[in-house]
């Protein structure tokens, strides 16, 4: 018997009605499988910073460092600056821990209409890889002049060559791994003039490590447009920080609905825990109303038993997911159905 001790961080909004659903749907496959959780609930959240002036004790991480991994919800709530609590949260956790990839996938389920004209299931299945650690998120910059008309604001971006190298080593690895031996690299060269120059060269070097693959890059651009006139096109997809984050809404979007998406924020070499969370945030405009779409949330669990050794287990999940959409089972508003988040989320563990 496989026994695990994970953090749950609901933290806000939505989190705190999708990730119980992602609970119920790991112990039913747990039952299953013979994998027992220990569920070590957090109230880190925008609510606890009202009440302590931080989203999360001082020694928090230390608290859970040795944890198997983390299961996250979502993260800000308005009346609270997003700086504040997603630089408060989200943002350590992902860096402390050295969770270096966020891995997302993109795939439309049968029974799933896309807002894509005549896209069926197989034309959108791909992987983005995200850079998670530096690049465009960076805390380096500053605002002069505040609130004069001399006003200027600097951000700046990381790029380090260990920083690079390894986002693309696993992306390359990744494609490597996968029947289409394929790696699309976004970029923005032609306008960033300093650090996409320098994505692109240990790119290019890493491809001639790996002739057997396939590779193209896009300007950040075009890519979104070929993200929604030509899916097909992607099998790995890789970028910095921001465009990463980008893409891993855009094609979730064209998947039908950003509420099924999941992502795996890995650290690779095992050293710290990684976190599974679903791409979306707290969507303050539907919170509170029990109408949220679980599946994204269930989904990153099923990503956590594949990182924890459970392959099967995992698939179980996936392939309950795929048999609730293909049978017609309840659906939430955002895929068109009356469903509420625990109606689907009980189908689902009913069917793992
Ligand atoms: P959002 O993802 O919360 O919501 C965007 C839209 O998608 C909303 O209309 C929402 O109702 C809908 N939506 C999102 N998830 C859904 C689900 N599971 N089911 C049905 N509909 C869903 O993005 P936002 O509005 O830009 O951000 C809201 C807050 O969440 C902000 O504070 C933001 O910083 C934060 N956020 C956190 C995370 C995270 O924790 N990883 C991710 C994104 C945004
Ligand atoms: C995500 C979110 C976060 C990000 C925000 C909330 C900081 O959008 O997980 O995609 O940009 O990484
Ligand atoms: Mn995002």
């Amino acid at each position: 018997m496989a026994e695990y001790n994970i953090a749950v961080i609901a933290g806000d909004g939505i989190g705190t009605e999708v990730v119980p659903e992602g609970i119920r749907a790991l112990e039913a496959v747990g039952r299953k499988f013979d994998i027992t959780f220990r569920w070590d609930e957090k109230d880190w959240s925008c609510e606890r910073w009202k009440k302590t002036g931080r989203m999360m004790p001082e020694d928090a991480l230390e608290g859970i460092a040795g944890h198997d991994a983390i299961f996250l919800g979502a993260v800000g709530w308005p009346g609270v600056p997003d700086h504040v609590s997603l630089w408060g949260l989200l943002i350590p956790i992902r860096r402390v821990f050295r969770q270096y990839i966020n891995l997302r996938p993109v795939r439309l389920f049968e029974g799933v209409r896309s807002p894509l004209a005549d896209r069926k299931p197989g034309d959108i299945d791909f992987m983005i890889v995200r850079e998670n650690n530096e690049g465009e998120y960076s805390e380096i910059g500053g605002r002069l002049n505040a609130g004069t008309a001399e006003e200027v604001v600097v951000q700046e971006s990381i790029f380090t060559r260990k920083g690079v190298d390894r986002v693309l080593r696993y992306a390359f690895d990744l494609a490597q791994s996968r029947g289409k031996k394929h790696l699309t690299s976004a970029t923005k060269s032609n306008g960033i003039i300093h650090t996409m120059p320098f994505w692109d060269e240990r790119f290019q070097a890493m491809a001639a490590e790996y002739p057997d693959i396939r590779t193209d890059q896009y300007h950040i651009d075009i890519l979104t447009a070929h993200f929604v006139q030509h899916p097909d096109w992607f099998d790995v997809v890789v970028g910095s920080n921001l465009f990463g984050d980008i893409l891993s809404d855009l094609g979730p979007a064209a998947t039908g609905t950003i509420g099924i998406a999941p992502s795996a924020n890995l650290n690779p070499e095992r050293e710290h825990p990684s976190m599974f969370e679903p791409v979306h945030g707290s969507a303050p405009d539907i919170a509170g109303q029990g109408i949220a779409n679980p599946i994204g949330q269930i989904w990153s669990g099923a990503m956590m038993l594949d990182h924890l050794g459970h392959a099967n287990a995992a698939r179980a999940i996936v392939t309950a997911i795929e048999r609730l959409l293909a049978d017609g089972g309840p659906r939430t508003r955002d895929m068109g159905g009356t469903a509420s988040t625990r109606e689907v989320g009980m189908a689902l563990a009913d069917l793992v």
